[in-house]
């Protein structure tokens, strides 16, 4: 089994609490997930400050455009202080390699991640926008178009791992959202796996947040989850 990374998604709605969560799990974790929400609330400046405090950011904004666009999107995000961006790779074959190719020259250490079919869409939402193929055949067929455009990553639930692992796990890093430790509230997640079976199953980062935050003893839930991905090592 290979090294599995615990990510904290910085889901809240301010930077107070989100700095005293931060202040609670000193040293316990390295990664940190910035989204939409508190990005386009507080921009850069959020993302330095988390920067300066030493951990590493997955900036998951899903970047999803022209190829031009994205291509200078992914220039001037590479000036932050950032490890991981998502782009949607439905945005095709041309967009990924664009940004592949502007990240290469500026930032080759960014890591890039696609975004396949978002787990909100099922196969009648899919159909309404002209895929007639299911969510996991077009599942398949994204990923596919990801590790063809260069892109080194992939976001994907742990039920997707099972036929993706095995697929592109030599040319493709995955990102594992929809974790629960065993006992957890699965929220509205649908679909769960606990973080141990995530990693079993290929995953290389997962992805946590309400579990951690809204944890009586956060810093115990982290602990917790990293002594189980610490077990798949050995
Ligand atoms: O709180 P929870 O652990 O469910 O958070 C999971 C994080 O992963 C959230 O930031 C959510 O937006 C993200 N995510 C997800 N499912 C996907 C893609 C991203 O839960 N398919």
């Amino acid at each position: 089994m290979q090294p599995c990374k615990l990510i904290l998604a910085l889901d809240l709605s301010s930077r107070q609490s989100a700095r005293h969560l931060l202040g609670q799990l000193d040293g316990e974790l390295r990664w940190v997930k910035v989204g939409l929400q508190m990005f386009t609330a507080h921009g850069p400046e959020w993302v330095r400050e988390i920067a300066e405090l030493g951990y590493r950011i997955f900036l998951d904004l899903k970047l999803h455009d022209i190829p031009h666009t994205v291509a200078k999107s992914v220039q001037s995000l590479c000036h932050l202080p950032i490890d991981m961006l998502t782009l949607h790779s439905s945005g095709g074959e041309e967009m990924l390699a664009a940004a592949e190719k502007a990240k290469r020259e500026l930032n080759p250490d960014l890591l890039l991640l696609g975004v396949t079919v978002l787990t909100s869409m099922n196969a009648a939402q899919l159909n309404r926008i002209g895929v007639g193929n299911t969510p996991e055949e077009q599942v398949a067929n994204l990923a596919a178009l990801t590790r063809d455009a260069g892109i080194g990553g992939l976001v994907c639930s742990g039920r997707d791992l099972v036929s993706l692992a095995p697929r592109f796990g030599r040319s493709l890093q995955f990102v594992t959202p929809g974790i629960r430790p065993a006992g957890s509230s699965a929220h509205d997640q649908k679909r769960v796996v606990t973080p141990r079976r995530a990693a079993e199953l290929g995953s290389h980062y997962i992805v946590v947040g309400r579990p951690i935050h809204q944890a009586h003893y956060p810093r115990g839930v982290v602990r917790t989850i990293n002594r189980e991905l610490a077990l798949g090592d050995s």
